[in-house]
């Protein structure tokens, strides 16, 4: 399949490359996908004939699971690590060479297709952080199979819900993942996804795990055969890489939306590769042979681009972390991880700085370990504060790179591109637009906001390749979710300013989308779990400020009249009723009882100005309001 190549560096400062990547992207990105092997090699860089809809590379042909493992075997890096597994949580410590994950995942992608798995088929995946995860997903990579990863901090009912819109022949998972504080079986939540499901899966394949009770044999449903993964991989037959086109699906990942139906994010094959190849080059500075680890989540779309594809479609090492930044068993975890295995590059998010900061303030536990070997530290995922910011700096001595971007674009808008050029960094700021994103500022009326002006921040279409294509069985949602607000403009759904020299602060959502430990989640959502509890006439859910974990979700509901129950009786009940629903990741702690909920005379709720109140800004009434009252009511409740 094709040459046997590395990505290689690019060259050039920042702005050149900007320049570039704008004044003439076909062949910007023709000359970026030559770090890819492709079966067939695009002549085309971008393909506009369906705009406002996309697509990279049409006329290419390449497999993604190629280009992570066979091809830098067939270049003789075979005995190089591709995984280092660390896992405090179990005990387990491994390494993986490329060569192992090739054996591995090629007989991988043979049981699937012995389980009738496709080109095109979906396969959803939902296992904690072990290695047998990044099998799967390149697996199903291998057979042009599109896969579906579900973090395992979701319930039941979130899990079916994926289930019904992607429709997987197949379900890969593990019996069960271990949090500091309890086992977490997967098993019961499957089967139950399953009934809750409108849709039959012909198989489930499972993981077993000696610290975590439940295995395959148990389990029987009408329609669904249950596999043990480890009675079965053995004997399957290794299966080649298929060619796909560039722009035939990787992968869904589904992600909070402003409604309750989570959105399934496409991302193609060959613009994913060549932005992923891209970015680990001139973003990361991360090369073959390097060591990256980013302590995230394979659930989550940092989990999918930097543990999994970039690095291993870079030739690198990628470790991962099967553990938390404290408790595992303290805080001088991470950087136990840094100085066993040499990384050279960290991410994660700040959450988790701010974790550690807690725990070991003067990060006294850093001065056991030799962190040397780290060249930056790259965040994303939320806001990060000028304050972690300033104490990682200090701590660590190394650049601390703040970088924004959302699961729909699969890598990073704005960000100091070090492979490009090392550019002085600001706390607060994550630096300017990567090449390609063609970042503004607007106003509601789609008006461009001057120097210093806060507005929606949009992105100027096209998006470039690796970023979302559509959302999967959804072209309409798609359109009508980011594309139609600000025509000739992707709509991010995030507000900030630029400054005079051109750095970016991105200072919060415009939606109900709040950011909880790094974990995107829906208020939206949250509001329709409490709105069915026989008790609750309306309710509101707003973000409020948490100092680890940046926001954390705060219900508000107002009872219907003649209701006799007690507010403690009922907060229990809808913290219960968000966990079983949505999941422990949800982490809804609180509901509180109010008299009523300020609104504007349309009955709108004012839950930006809740959120103002709750978090101690400055706010203004609208003149709209229905009732003044109500804000007192909250006044009272939030400031005691
Ligand atoms: N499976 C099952 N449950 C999970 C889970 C998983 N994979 N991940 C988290 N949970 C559970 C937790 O156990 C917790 O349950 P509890 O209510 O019984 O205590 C709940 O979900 C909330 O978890 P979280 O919000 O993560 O809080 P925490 O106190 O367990 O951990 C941090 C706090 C900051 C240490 C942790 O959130 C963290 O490391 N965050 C990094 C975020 C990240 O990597 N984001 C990815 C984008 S870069
Ligand atoms: P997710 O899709 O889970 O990656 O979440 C994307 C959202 O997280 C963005 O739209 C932002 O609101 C927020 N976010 C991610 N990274 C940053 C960052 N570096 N600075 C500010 N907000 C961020």
């Amino acid at each position: 399949m094709g040459k046997h190549t590395l990505p290689a560096v690019d060259s050039g400062s920042y702005s050149e490359a900007f320049a570039r990547s704008v004044d003439d992207p076909e062949a910007f990105w023709l000359e970026a996908a030559r770090a890819i092997d492709w079966d067939s090699e695009p002549t085309r860089a971008l393909d506009d004939s369906a705009a406002p809809l996309y697509r990279w590379f049409p006329d290419g042909s390449m497999n993604t699971c190629f280009n992570a493992l066979d091809r830098h075997v067939l270049a003789g890096r075979g005995d190089q690590a591709a995984i280092i597994y660390d896992s405090p949580v179990v005990g387990k410590k491994k390494t993986y060479s490329y060569a192992t994950m090739l054996d591995k995942v090629s007989r991988f992608a043979g049981l699937l297709a012995e389980a009738g798995v496709g080109k095109g088929d979906r396969v959803v995946i939902y296992m904690p952080m072990m290695p047998q995860a990044i099998t799967a997903m390149l697996a199903c990579a291998r057979l042009g199979a599109v896969h579906s990863v579900v973090f395992g901090g979701f319930a039941a009912k979130e899990l079916a819900a994926r289930l019904d819109d992607a429709t997987p022949k197949v379900i890969v998972t593990a019996s069960g993942g271990i949090e500091p504080s309890r086992v977490v079986e997967y098993l019961p939540t499957i089967v139950a996804a399953l009934a809750l499901s409108s849709h039959a899966v012909g198989t489930v394949i499972v993981k077993n795990r000696a610290e975590v009770p439940g295995s395959a044999h148990e389990f029987d449903s009408p329609g669904t055969q249950w596999w043990d993964w480890d009675e079965r991989s053995p004997s399957a037959s290794a299966h080649p890489p298929v060619p796909v086109l560039a722009t035939d699906p990787l992968y869904i990942l589904y992600t909070s939306g402003t409604t309750g139906t989570p959105k399934g994010v496409v991302r193609d094959n060959g613009g994913h590769a060549v932005a992923m190849a891209w970015s680990m080059a001139n973003i990361y500075d991360v090369h073959a042979g390097d060591v990256m680890w980013t302590a995230s989540d394979v659930g989550w779309v940092v989990g999918h681009s930097y543990i999994v594809y970039g690095p291993l479609l870079a030739g690198a090492t990628t470790v991962l972390y099967e553990g938390k930044p404290v408790g595992t068993p303290d805080a001088g975890a991470f950087w136990r991880v840094v100085s066993d295995y040499r990384v050279r590059t960290l991410f994660t998010a700040p959450t988790a700085l701010r974790a550690i900061r807690k725990a070991d303030p003067h990060a006294e536990l850093s001065e056991q370990y030799d962190l040397t070997c780290l060249d930056a530290l790259f965040l994303a995922g939320e806001r990060l504060d000028p304050d972690t910011w300033t104490w990682a700096t200090a701590l660590l001595e190394k650049p601390v790179i703040d970088h924004w971007w959302q699961t729909e674009t699969g890598w990073a808008i704005c960000a100091s591109p070090r492979g490009l050029e090392r550019m002085p960094l600001r706390a607060g700021s994550p630096s300017f637009p990567v090449p390609g994103f063609q970042v503004q500022i607007v106003d509601e009326q789609g008006q461009a906001v001057r120097h210093l002006g806060e507005g929606n921040i949009v992105i100027r279409l096209p998006l470039p390749p690796g970023t979302l294509a559509t959302l999967w069985n959804g072209d309409d949602r798609y359109r009508h979710t980011y594309l139609s607000a600000f025509p000739g403009y992707y709509l991010t759904g995030d507000s900030g300013y630029f400054d005079r020299e051109g750095y970016l602060y991105v200072m919060g959502r415009t939606d109900d989308i709040i950011n909880v430990a790094g974990h995107r989640l829906s208020t939206g959502s949250m509001e329709q779990v409490l709105a069915q509890h026989a008790a609750v006439a309306e309710c509101a859910v707003i973000g409020v400020h948490d100092e680890i974990k940046g926001e954390k979700p705060v219900g508000y509901v107002v009872l219907k009249s003649g209701v006799t129950i007690g507010d403690r009786e009922l907060a229990a009940e809808l913290v219960s009723m968000v966990r079983d629903q949505i999941g422990a990741v949800a982490a809804f702690r609180d509901a509180v009882v109010v008299s009523a909920l300020p609104k504007t005379r349309s009955g709108k709720i004012l839950r930006k100005t809740m959120r103002q109140i709750a978090n101690g800004e400055e706010y203004i009434v609208p003149p709209t309001i229905e009732d003044t009252t109500a804000i007192a009511v909250i006044q009272a409740v939030v400031l005691p």
